[in-house]
């Protein structure tokens, strides 16, 4: 089953509750928060008291999505804001192996991100520490971008390498210029939770209307590589 994460990144930050709500109601399985602290990426965002706040609206998944340096100091506010996900750069954690220990420690799902130029090798001592596998397809930092088509190929070996180590037990995200265009290819490859920003708040018809347009673009695709 795919599931669609809305970013928060491109919704109207002042109307926080209504876009959380308008992208729930319309059946996002999961919100996802990205926090950037102007060191590992340039940009800056959010921290944990708006991902707290997003939580105290809505009971779907809250993926918080951190792209900051030296993660380990920040995971237990994320974890207490009410994340259900947590998720740390490979690039940023200078002992993943830990940083993963903590975020299970404190009762949330631990994932890895790795940007794209980071090979899938990053993951393969910790596989089994791991909950969600993100692969970027784009370069973290900012919104909008176009994007990396790689991406889809290193979807699909991210895929064999869960398979053949944890099979049903990892989620496998994709982030970074996800739309209705692009998400079929991803879903094909084997992705299992698409985050979208632009393509879901900015769609002309409102960001109800640009989650049931990257739903309507996978219904009917799943892995081809699944069994039957
Ligand atoms: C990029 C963020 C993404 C971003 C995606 O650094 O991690 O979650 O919001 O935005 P779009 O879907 O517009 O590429
Ligand atoms: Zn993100």
């Amino acid at each position: 089953m795919v599931r669609i994460a809305p970013s928060l990144l491109a919704c109207r930050f002042a109307e926080l509750g209504s876009e959380v709500r308008a992208v729930d109601r319309a059946g996002a399985e999961w919100i996802h928060v990205d926090v950037m602290d102007g060191h590992f990426v340039p940009n800056i965002t959010i921290g944990p008291l708006i991902a707290e706040a997003v939580r105290g609206v809505t009971e779907r998944t809250v993926d918080v999505h951190l792209m900051i340096a030296d993660p380990d100091r920040y995971v237990a506010d994320f974890a207490r804001a009410g994340a259900d996900v947590i998720t740390v750069h490979a690039e940023a954690a200078g002992h993943l192996h830990r940083t993963l220990g903590l975020i299970r420690g404190l009762g949330a799902k631990a994932g890895v991100a790795l940007n794209p130029a980071t090979p899938l090798s990053a993951v393969d001592e910790v596989v089994d520490r791991i909950d969600l596998l993100l692969i970027m397809s784009v370069n973290p930092g900012f919104g909008g971008q176009a994007f990396i088509p790689e991406a889809v190929d290193k979807v699909a070996r991210a895929r064999s390498l869960i398979e053949s180590r944890r099979p049903g037990e990892v989620a496998l995200q994709v982030d970074g210029g996800v739309d209705a265009e692009t998400a079929p290819a991803l879903v094909a490859a084997g992705a299992t939770v698409l985050v979208a920003g632009s393509a879901v708040f900015g769609h002309p018809g409102g960001a109800a209307a640009g989650v049931q347009a990257i739903r309507s673009a996978v219904a009917g695709t799943s892995w081809s590589g699944a069994r039957h």
